[in-house]
Order: structure tokens, then sequence, then C-alpha cells
């Protein structure tokens, strides 16, 4: 285990080892060597930031790379004017590829004012061989470029950038590899999450991700297990297990299990107190899972069930493998069973070919499934995934009022479920101080809506009874109730 290890005890002088995660040690080891002759040089340790776009699965990855940068002796940082720097980035939407262009001018103007500094770029844009073209082309203050695949060498490849002038690039195509055992940097003492599976095999038509992540891969249930428990014993109360599709989790490991035969196992985590999840693809969402919820006292009442279009026609266009109607009864079995359920999803609006009436079924969805919270988004056209070569693409002015009016229904829905619990006392699992009045902490209830009450930084990391008091359209404001056992 990682931190057991003394960095400083690995022969830097011997050959690196071949096996993983030994030889990401031995180059931790000796990016701790160059570390210390910087702080020695400058009088202060280095600073490092990593800056995440996207989605939770990044927010993951970017807690590993903070991980490795402070065993190597790096002082963690928000602020970008800092010694190393590296973004974590997404490519689902073109408008996460431009924030990141628009960002790195400002990054090369640091780096003009601080010329020890070293910018780095990794995470699923880096997949993409335009933007690598791009980069080469414009961007050669950068020191350090990798994709999704190779994360786990972060170590290595951070050396092999000390020793190079000019831009290093290393992309791979594909993995099959997990590495275990790699240094993590929480943000959050009291709740993390967790990779249990890697890649994505569905291939629907509009998406990258397939593409950038690569195939699906299941971690062992063991591993799984075993990082969860070390996470308790440190703390941690609350777990969000994550993947692009959790449902097919462990369908391809030799010994074969099912995502809600891991869920029981988690269950049965002493100290562990909650369990989430993310995401679930509808098609791949079995009875099985339905029941394991339904008797759990662990498993929030949280269900994120993308839709993506409520239209059969497009949903087959879209290559989801599932139909409004199929849609439309998993969700009603799913609220029958279990009644306190929050079910969120994604919406895409202004898919390729996708008429006034497509968007109408997308609302007659909306309408009926009444979701407590809705991403909508506007489709996005990805180079090389089979939509980006649709002909009918759909005029902006269309696609804009569709989404307008998606959002306000969506909004409309949201207030009136989030509203359905006033008067209620819940648990919430305490998380912040609130960030506007700091005589108010933020907690967030089993169902994923978050309460402001009074209270102070002691309770963080605390579940508490919250009486739901006053709803202000997607949150609410409440007040503890202590029982006699104290907060919990
Ligand atoms: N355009 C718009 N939205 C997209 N998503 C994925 N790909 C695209 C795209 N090309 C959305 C889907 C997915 C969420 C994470 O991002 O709704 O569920
Ligand atoms: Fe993309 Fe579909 Fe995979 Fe989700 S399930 S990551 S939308 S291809």
């Amino acid at each position: 285990m990682y931190n057991e290890i003394d960095f400083d005890k690995i022969d830097i002088a011997l050959c690196p080892p071949i096996e993983e995660p030994a030889r990401q040690y031995y180059f931790m080891a000796k990016c701790r060597k160059w570390v210390s002759a910087f702080t020695q040089k400058n009088g202060r340790p280095p600073k490092a930031c990593v800056t995440t776009f996207g989605c939770q699965m990044n927010a993951r990855d970017s807690e590993k790379l903070m991980g490795i940068l402070e065993v190597i002796g790096y002082v963690p940082t928000d602020s970008e004017q800092a010694d190393f720097v590296i973004y974590n980035t997404c490519t689902v939407r073109d408008n996460a590829n431009q924030r990141v262009y628009g960002r790195l001018g400002e990054l090369n103007r640091y780096k003009k004012q601080n010329p020890q500094m070293r910018i780095a770029l990794c995470g699923c844009m880096m997949q993409e061989p335009t933007v690598i073209e791009k980069l080469k082309k414009s961007y050669s203050f950068i020191d350090l470029i990798f994709g999704t695949h190779n994360i786990y060498k972060f170590a290595e490849l951070l050396w092999a950038s000390f020793e190079t002038e000019g831009m290093l690039i290393d992309i791979w195509g594909e993995t099959d590899k997990i590495v275990e055992d790699l240094p993590v940097e929480r943000k959050y003492p009291f709740k993390s999450g967790i990779n249990i599976m890697f890649g994505c095999n569905n291939f629907c038509s509009y998406c990258i991700v397939p593409y950038v992540r690569g195939r699906e891969r299941s971690r062992q249930p063991r591993e799984i297990l075993r990082e969860i428990e070390r996470l308790v014993a440190d703390g941690v109360v609350e777990v969000m297990l994550l993947g692009q599709n959790v449902n097919s989790y462990g369908k391809n490991l030799k010994e074969p299990v099912t995502f809600a035969q891991l869920l029981r196992e988690v269950e049965k985590i002493e100290g562990l107190r909650r369990i989430r999840f993310m995401t679930s693809h509808p098609k791949d969402l079995s009875e099985e899972l339905i029941e394991v919820m339904k008797q759990s006292k662990k498993i929030c009442r949280h269900l994120h069930l993308p839709l993506q279009s409520g239209s059969t026609r497009i949903l087959q266009q879209m290559n989801r493998r599932y139909t409004k109607e199929q849609y439309l009864e998993l969700a009603e079995r799913i609220r029958r069973e279990i009644p306190d359920i929050a079910i969120t999803t994604d919406i895409i609006v202004g898919f390729p070919g996708e008429t006034p009436e497509d968007l109408e079924e997308t609302l007659d969805v909306v309408r009926r499934v009444k979701y407590d919270n809705a991403f909508t988004f506007i489709y996005s056209k990805r180079t090389g995934t089979p939509a980006a070569a649709m002909e009918n693409q759909v005029p902006p002015e269309q696609v804009k009022e569709g989404f307008d009016r998606l959002l306000k229904l969506v909004q409309e829905t949201a207030r009136e479920q989030v509203a359905k619990y006033q008067g209620q006392v819940m648990e919430a699992l305490i998380e912040e101080v609130n960030e506007s009045d700091a005589s108010l902490v933020t907690g967030r209830l089993s169902n994923n809506t978050i309460v402001h009450l009074p209270g102070d930084a002691s309770l963080i990391g605390k579940i508490v009874p919250v009486s739901l008091d006053e709803c202000h359209g997607f949150y609410y404001i409440g007040h503890c109730i202590l029982d006699e056992t104290g907060a919990e």
C-alpha cells in the first residue's frame, strides 16, 4: 500500500522495475529528488494546481494526479499561478474543448512571468488526434501531454518531461491494464468516488466517450471492496461508485459478477453509511438491482437514468437500444418499488433529424416521469462519431427553441418534486460551510437534494437529522434536530 512506502528508501540508482505499481513508485522517488533540488534552489517547495473539466470520472482522476504530485513533494494550490499546472480535460461536447483553448492563453502568460512553470494536459480531449495537431502547432509552451489510458504512468511521464526540452507527448490508443494502489488525494475527507469500471462499449451514436476512454473494463470486486474498506477506515462515510454504465459492471470479468451483487457486498462494509452510483444505462438496469436498492439501508434514494430522447425513432438513431415505452415502464416500476426515490436524467436536444414532434415525445416523458432534476444539453457534433456524419443536422433556431421549452418544463417538474418533502425530517450529510453565509452549513439528503441549515464546520462529515422547513425551488432551508445521543 502506497502510504506505507518510504519513497526515500527506493534505490533510484537501479534500473526501473518492470512491474506496476512498483515502477511508478520508483519514478515518484526520482521526481522527489527533482523537487528537493527545486526547493533548495528556490527556498520553497514547488506548488501544483490540478484543474478538472468534465465529469465525476475526471474529478476522481484528478484526485489521483494530486495524490501523486503530493507524494512527489508538490504543495497543492487552487491558483493556476503555480509551478506545475495540469488540465484534466473533457471532450464530451465541443464547448468543453473551447474552454480549454480559451484558458491556455492565460497559462502562457503565467509561464512568461514564471519561466520555471511547467504545464501539462491530460484526459479525454487529448485522445483526439486533431487536438494534438492543434496543440503541437499553436501551443508549443506546453511541456507534457498524455491521454486517458496511461494516466497511471503520470509519475514516469513527469520524470521524462523533466528530462525533455520542449513538448513531450504520450498518447495510447487503448489499454486493458488497470493499475491498483497508486496514491490518491481526496478532495473531501468524508466522501469519495470509486472507479468500478473504465471505458464504455455502448457506442451511442452521438458520443465520443467510447473512442476516448476505450473498451469497458471492470475492476475486480475484491479490489473495489478493499479500497472502500480503507477509505472507511480513513473517515469516509459516503462512496460514489463510478462507471460510464455501472449496470454492465462485471460482465467481462473472468468470474462474472453483477452490479447488484457488488452492491450487496459494498453494503456489508461496516462504518460505511451511504452508497451512490453513476451512471445507469436504462437498457441494462436489472430487476435484481431494483430489488437490492429497495432492500438496502445504505444505497441512496437517487437514480440517475439518462433518457437522451423521448422519441423512439431518435433513440434508435442514437443507438440507445430502448424505446420510449420501455423507458417509461422502467421509470414507473422504479417509482412504484421505491416511492421515495429521486430520478434524474440527461437529455440531448437537436440530435440530427430531430423534429418538433420528436421533441414533444421528450416533453411527454419529462411530464410523466417528473424528474427530480435533469441535465439538458444541446447536441454537439463530435468528429468521428456516427451522428457527425448524419446529414440532417437541426437548424440552430429550432434547437434553441426546443431547448428553452425543455428547460422550462424540467425546472417545473424538478421544483414540484423537491417541494414534496417540505416539513419532513430527513438525514443530511453535512458537506461544507455555506459559501455565501458562514452561519449556515450545506448538506445533502439521500435523494441528492441540497439543504442549508444553521451550523458550523464541526458538523462537516456528519449525518444529521434535518427538518426541511422551507423549500426554495431546488433546495431547502432547514434546521438540525438533535436526538439524545447527539448529532448522529
Ligand atoms: N452532444 C450533447 N450532449 C452529449 N452528451 C454526450 N455526448 C453528447 C453530444 N455529442 C451528454 C449525454 C450524456 C452526458 C454525459 O452528456 O446526455 O449522458
Ligand atoms: Fe456515451 Fe452512451 Fe457510453 Fe454514456 S453509454 S458514455 S452516452 S456511449
